[in-house]
């Protein structure tokens, strides 16, 4: 018999649970018509509660992740729903209720044990705890599913949704932030192979190079080393470079990549189990701290020296990059800028709000960090004083320059923002489009992600895919724009006839 759902304010609105699994072909298009040239698979994932914890109730980060598509041919969509098999989810549904608590004093916020530690017991010993459940992303004709800390990405069928299981490089990677999960001991999942490393970790916002099919990402931690950085090829072979001098323990969630450089900064959002033993939060804010840009070197890739640089930049936050470009020496680090992260620290807690999360607690508007690559100055600028977030760009664009920006825009709210509407920026010129996402009942205006027309189109030509969690009505729905003007409406809205929840990223691939 199912636990009830907990009467937690976690599990409701758009957190509300979709407790199911469906397949709906051919989705009813209830405006437009969906242009015949979009050929692939647009993936989401999103914390999807399905059970209790052991403890009873469920951060956002410990609740299993489901992946979510909507496959796209000759003007015609399929979607489809599965949670993904992790090893947690395996050996949870095998013994019917949650497997996994927090450790005392740890993590008891919404992040609960997504990224933190596990007590750890004979059932769950060598499992990990991760729920990978914050991006998922199209890799060597599989999609992947991260959530950066918990465990190594999840591979599963681009079709089917079938999980696969650990990606089999995960042997290669760094370790993240929680406690070993120990040795499986034969009551685990039996996802988990002799070469699998279940405490590896894997960002969620890793890059890649389309002329290449390399994958190009990092796993931090909040010791030494702080951040390892992963190239991985299309076979599996992992390159690494530990960041032996990195300058702090930075929650590294997003990075850039230019045609010479894979670019980390290191800002003062620090994580450390340390401030938690001290009675502070796991995540800290210490403006104090300089914010520090590394650059390591794609050629000689990982002997070549990294680069450190001080950037005198007054204390600000970047959670998500949009790209980057370098022309005449100068590198510009495009980004919604924060004025602080949109993560409750201990003194959000003090002032009594225990749902201080994201949009609401803190606002980020388009921004630039320009540097100069001989001297190393670094300066700060907004582009735009609209607040948004959830940066995107055509993604073939990945470390070769760029023109065009995706982005959901919003209005102030509060210390935050409301998120409303599809903005597309020209980053040459700073100019903007937007298109308000009106409904009658408020909804959930999501991530966007774009599909070019055709394989060889030019950057940015082609569709923007917007999900729009109409969780009041119980509904889905997906918004399809065509970049010649997105503030003449969707060309096409697909309705899914049921909620579809949070998911806070996603990706397209291309079947073409
Ligand atoms: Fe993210």
């Amino acid at each position: 018999m199912g636990a009830p759902i907990p009467n937690d304010p976690r599990l409701k609105g758009v957190f509300k649970p979709m407790r199911f699994e469906a397949t709906v072909e051919d989705c009813v298009v209830t405006q437009g018509e969906i242009p015949t040239d979009l050929c692939g698979g647009f993936y989401r994932v999103g914390p999807t509660w399905k059970r209790p914890t052991a403890q009873g109730t469920n951060g956002v980060l410990s609740m299993d992740g489901m992946l979510q598509s909507l496959v796209f041919e000759n003007g015609r969509a399929d979607y489809r729903n599965r949670w993904i098999r992790t090893p947690k989810y395996l050996l949870e549904e095998k013994h019917g209720r949650g497997m996994f608590e927090w450790t005392d004093g740890d993590f008891q916020d919404w992040r609960n044990f997504g990224w933190g530690n596990v007590k750890r017991n004979e059932f769950n010993q060598g499992i990990p705890q991760g729920t990978n459940n914050v991006n998922t992303f199209p890799f060597a004709g599989e999609i992947l599913a991260s959530g950066e800390q918990g465990g190594p990405p999840i591979a599963l069928d681009p079709i089917t949704l079938e999980t696969r299981g650990i990606v089999r490089w995960s042997k290669d990677l760094a370790t993240g932030v929680h406690d070993p999960a120990g040795r499986a001991n034969g009551n685990g999942s039996g996802v988990i192979g002799a070469e699998d490393n279940p405490d590896a970790v894997f960002t969620a916002h890793p890059k890649w190079d389309a002329d290449t099919n390399e994958l190009i990402g990092y796993a931090w931690r909040d010791t030494i080393p702080f951040v390892t950085i992963h190239v991985v090829s299309p076979e599996g072979t992992v390159t690494s470079k530990v960041l032996h001098d990195a300058p702090y323990n930075t929650v590294a969630h997003d990075m850039w990549l230019t045609p010479d450089h894979i670019v980390i900064p290191f800002q003062p959002f620090i994580a450390s189990t340390e401030r938690i033993h001290e009675g502070l939060g796991f995540f800290g804010w210490d403006p104090e701290l300089p914010i520090i840009i590394c650059l390591i070197p794609r050629k000689g890739f990982p002997h070549a020296p990294v680069r450190y640089i001080e950037a005198a930049i007054e204390p600000e936050y970047i959670m998500h990059t949009l790209s980057c470009n370098v022309q005449d020496g100068k590198l510009t680090l495009d980004a919604p800028i924060f004025n602080r992260p949109p993560f409750p620290f201990e003194f959000d807690f003090n002032n009594g709000d225990e749902t201080a999360l994201f949009f609401n607690i803190a606002r980020s508007t388009l921004g630039r960090w320009t540097i100069d690559l001989e001297t190393g100055h670094a300066t700060s600028e907004r582009i735009s004083d609209r607040p948004s977030e959830l940066p995107k760009v055509d993604e073939r664009s990945y470390g070769k320059g760029y023109r065009w920006g995706y982005l959901v825009g919003g209005e102030v709210k509060g210390d935050g923002m409301s998120m409303r509407s599809l903005m597309r920026m020209d980053m040459h010129n700073g100019s903007e489009e937007v298109f308000e996402i009106k409904h009658a009942v408020p909804g959930a205006v999501l991530e966007p992600t774009f599909a070019p027309r055709k394989p060889d189109a030019p950057e940015g030509d082609g569709y923007i895919i917007v999900p729009v969690s109409r969780f009041r009505e119980n509904m889905g729905e997906y918004q399809v724009f065509d970049t010649d003007d997105i503030t003449a409406g969707p060309v096409a809205t697909i309705e899914i006839p049921f909620h579809t929840g949070w998911t806070p990223h996603g990706h397209w691939m291309d079947f073409r």
